[in-house]
């Protein structure tokens, strides 16, 4: 049994993973909502998808998808952007946390500014906008999917400032599937390896291109958590490039 489709926001949804969830949750019938900096690549993302599902309900303007260009590195926008939101859609039926930053470098060379560049965006921003958007999750009992990391949970030497990030954000999302699983508000994470998007090919050009993972395998794991909603649930899948060892 699937989830019921509704509005679903995605963040980071100009390009790489969050495209791809996009595309594979506009095929389920989501009414979307997408939110980056870059406005003309939202539009192009938002021009290529199927209109969202009727099963969605309202009208086909209602369910026309939306474009939010924000800078959710920036909490005063976070936070304006999240009130514009409610007002606009007071039920969230899903809330996809994939917008993030990574940089490459040791500890030792991190400036702060770095280093809270970083976190603003994978950790502030998550939180910040969560917490302010939670009426609308709740009034849905929708979904949180927060898109984590293999290094959520590892450590990556050079990757000091992201990986710290991912282990916070993986922290939030645990607290906070407990804090709303009394008000059947569900929360996951999908914690991938490197994946073929601009961003490993600036943290990881070490990787052999071809054997990353698709950003499309992510949506589908996206997918089959919203696939999973029947007596059984599970609170995180971890997606390994197929040339890495299993276990690892
Ligand atoms: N690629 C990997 O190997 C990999 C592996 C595991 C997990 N992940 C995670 O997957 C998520 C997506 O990564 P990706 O690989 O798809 O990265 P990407 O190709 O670099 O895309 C990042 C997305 O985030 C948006 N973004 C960046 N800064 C932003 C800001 N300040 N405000 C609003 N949006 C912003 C970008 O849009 P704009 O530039 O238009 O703002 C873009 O849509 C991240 O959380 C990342 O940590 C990636």
């Amino acid at each position: 049994m699937a989830s019921a489709v509704g509005h679903a926001l995605v963040t980071g949804a100009s390009r790489g993973i969050g495209r791809a969830i996009a595309a594979e949750l506009a095929r389920r019938g989501w009414t979307l909502h997408l939110a980056s900096r870059s406005a003309d690549a939202l539009e192009e993302v938002r021009r290529e998808l199927p209109t969202g599902g009727a099963s969605a309900g309202g009208t086909s303007a209602e369910r026309s998808h939306r474009i939010h260009p924000v800078d959710l590195g920036d909490m005063e926008q976070v936070a304006a952007f999240a009130e514009r939101l409610r007002a606009e859609v007071p039920r969230l039926g899903l809330l996809v946390l994939n917008a993030g930053a990574a940089i490459s470098a040791p500890l030792e060379e991190t400036s702060l500014a770095e280093w809270d560049r970083v976190f603003d965006l994978n950790v502030r921003s998550p939180f910040l906008l969560t917490r302010e958007l939670l009426p609308a999750l709740r009034a849905a009992t929708g979904r949180v999917i927060a898109i984590g990391s293999v290094v959520s949970t590892a450590a990556y030497p050079g990757q000091g400032a992201y990986t710290a990030s991912k282990h916070a954000l993986y922290g939030l999302t645990k607290v906070l599937a407990k804090e709303l699983h009394a008000d059947g508000v569900i929360v996951q994470t999908v914690l991938p390896g490197g994946v073929a998007t601009d961003m490993v090919r600036t943290m990881r050009p070490d990787i052999d291109s071809t054997d990353l993972i698709q950003p499309q395998d992510v949506a589908a794991a996206v997918g089959s958590l919203l696939d999973m909603d029947g007596s059984a649930l599970t609170d995180e899948i971890r997606l390994r490039r197929r040339g890495k060892s299993p276990w690892a």
